[in-house]
C-alpha cells in the first residue's frame, strides 16, 4: 500500500549555514521511529551540509530542479548524474514557480521527469490549477491534462518512483488552503487519471501530496483524506517545530 510522505520545499531560502544550524534543531524533533518518508528539497548548495544534517534522522534529501540533459552548454543548469552523485535522492520538478516564472511548460515537465527517472532519482512531480480554472469549474480537467502529459513515457516501474504533488497554485503561499474536500476530490481524479493510464494497482499504491499553504495546523484534517497521502510544505517547512508537528500528524496516519 501506498506510503505517506512529508517533503518540506524550501525554495531559495537558507545558506548553507543556516542548514546546518536547522538541522541541529530539528533532528531530534523527527528522529525515533517514523511511518511516514520526510523528504528535504534544499537549494543546490545547501545539499552537502543538508546531507550530513540530516545523518541518523531517515529523512532524504531532495532538489528543486534539473535538467533532462546528460551534460553540454547549458549554463546554469544542473544534471540528474550531478545530483546522484551528490547523494541527492528526490528532485522537484515541474513547480508551478518554474512553470510561472522560468518558462517551464508540461514538455519541459515531462523531459525532465524521464532524465531524472532514467538516473535513479525519485521524482515530486508538482501540478495543480490556476485560480481561475478552479472558478470556471475546469480543475478536473486541467490537473487530468497535466498528469497524462507530464507522465508520457514514463513506464510502469518508473512510475513507482514517481511522487505527485497537487498543488493548486491559488494555495501557494497565499495562506489561503484547499478545504479537505477539494484536496481530496482533486488528488482523487489525479489517481483515476493514473489509473487510466496504468491501471489500477498502479494508481492504488501511488503516493499524491497536497501542497499549498498546508501547516501544522491544517495538516491533520488535509491528511486525514484518503487520496491525501502527505504534503509538500513551503513556509512550514522553515520552521523546525512547525515541520516536525507535520510530520507527527503524518505518522498518525502512516
Ligand atoms: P506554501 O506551503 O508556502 O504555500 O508552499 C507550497 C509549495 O509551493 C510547496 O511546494
Amino acid at each position: 500500500m501506498r506510503k505517506t510522505v512529508i517533503a518540506g520545499n524550501w525554495k531559495m531560502n537558507m545558506t548553507p549555514a543556516d542548514t546546518k544550524a536547522f538541522f541541529e534543531e530539528i533532528s531530534p524533533l523527527i528522529s525515533g521511529r517514523k511511518s511516514c518518508g520526510v523528504v528535504f528539497c534544499v537549494p543546490f548548495v545547501d545539499i552537502p551540509a543538508a546531507i550530513k544534517g540530516a545523518k541518523g534522522t531517515g529523512a532524504k534529501i531532495g532538489a528543486q530542479n534539473v535538467h533532462f540533459k546528460e551534460n553540454g552548454a547549458y549554463t546554469g543548469e544542473i544534471s540528474a548524474k550531478m545530483l546522484v552523485e551528490c547523494g541527492v535522492e528526490y528532485v522537484i520538478i515541474g513547480h508551478s514557480e518554474r512553470r510561472q516564472y522560468f518558462g517551464e511548460t508540461d514538455e519541459t515537465v515531462n523531459l525532465r521527469t524521464r532524465a531524472a527517472l532514467a538516473a535513479g532519482l525519485k521524482v515530486i512531480l508538482c501540478l495543480g490549477e490556476q485560480l481561475d480554472a478552479r472558478q470556471k469549474g475546469i480543475t478536473n480537467e486541467i490537473v487530468s491534462m497535466q498528469t497524462k502529459l507530464d507522465l508520457e513515457g514514463v513506464t510502469e516501474e518508473e512510475l513507482k518512483n514517481v511522487i505527485i504533488a497537487y498543488e493548486p497554485v491559488w494555495a501557494i503561499g497565499t495562506g489561503l488552503t484547499a478545504t479537505p474536500e477539494q484536496a481530496d476530490e482533486t488528488c482523487g481524479v489525479i489517481r483515476a487519471t493514473v489509473a487510466s493510464l496504468y491501471g489500477k494497482k498502479a494508481a492504488r499504491d501511488l503516493t499524491i501530496q497536497y501542497g499549498g499553504s498546508m501547516n501544522e495546523k491544517n495538516a491533520a484534517e488535509l491528511l486525514a483524506k484518503e487520496n491525501v497521502d502527505g504534503g509538500l510544505i513551503g513556509g512550514a517547512s522553515l520552521k523546525p517545530a512547525a515541520f516536525a508537528a507535520i510530520v507527527a500528524a503524518a505518522n498518525k496516519k502512516a
